[in-house]
């Protein structure tokens, strides 16, 4: 897997990453949703420069232009539910993306102990797609592992990309293992510390669903 970090560049990003990550200002969590879908945007432009296009011709209100356009056929995928304002971001982009969506949560418990509940897929074709899986904490890694088990059932991508804000060691050495080839890429905006006992990114942001959504009651089965 290859692993992009769009943080060793200077860039707005960075001035967005600072904001989510500002235990004041994330409280605005209009803002906090705003910041998630603008750095997914900057992270879609700059993937997009990676992907298949096409001469084709437009006709103008004076004359024909030679033009190219995306050829791949793009599939965004997330994470329900702290996914879905990078999600907006990358369908910001990627205009005529479908999409798809994959309940899972955490059982709350320690870094080495935690285990994913999934309960809703819902996903279009997949079998040749470019399939952008999306989701903005990348932590222990299980989600994403899980999540793109469940998503296979609508077929095999063609090609792979996972794009995440903040990724710990932890989560980007558990994708290593799972995707080792060079076919794959992970795109994240910083790469942080380490994860706490609690399975929480350090320095991280915090509960990215919560600060989006507010605080979640459990519910048990
Ligand atoms: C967050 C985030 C990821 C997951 C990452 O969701 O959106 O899906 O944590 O952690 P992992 O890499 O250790 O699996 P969370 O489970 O907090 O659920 P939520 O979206 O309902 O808040
Ligand atoms: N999910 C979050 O929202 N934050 C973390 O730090 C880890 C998982």
């Amino acid at each position: 897997m290859n692993v992009i970090n769009l943080e060793k560049t200077d860039s707005m990003v960075n001035n967005y990453m600072a904001e989510l990550r500002d235990a004041h200002v994330q409280q605005r969590r209009l803002l906090f949703r705003e910041n998630l879908r603008r750095i997914a945007r900057c992270m879609a432009y700059d993937l997009s420069k990676t992907l298949h296009y096409a001469p084709r011709e437009v006709r103008t209100p004076l004359g024909i232009r030679a033009v190219r356009q995306l050829s791949d056929r793009v599939v965004v995928g997330t994470v329900l539910r702290a996914g879905l304002a990078f999600h907006e971001g990358f369908l910001d982009v990627f205009d005529s993306a479908d999409a798809g969506f994959v309940a899972a949560y955490r059982e709350e418990g320690s870094a080495d102990h935690i285990s994913i509940h999934l309960d809703y897929l819902a996903a279009p074709h997949l079998e040749g797609s470019t399939f952008l899986l999306v989701d903005p904490m990348l932590a222990t890694g299980g989600s994403l592992v899980a999540a793109h088990q469940a998503f296979l059932r609508a077929g095999h991508p063609a090609n792979l990309h996972i794009c995440c804000a903040i990724a710990a060691p932890e989560g980007i050495a558990r994708l290593q293992e799972a995707f080792p080839g060079d076919d794959v890429t992970l795109w994240v905006a910083a790469v942080d510390d380490h994860l706490n006992e609690n399975a929480y990114i350090v320095p991280g942001l915090g509960d990215a669903g919560d600060l989006s959504f507010g605080e979640k009651l459990s519910f048990k089965p």
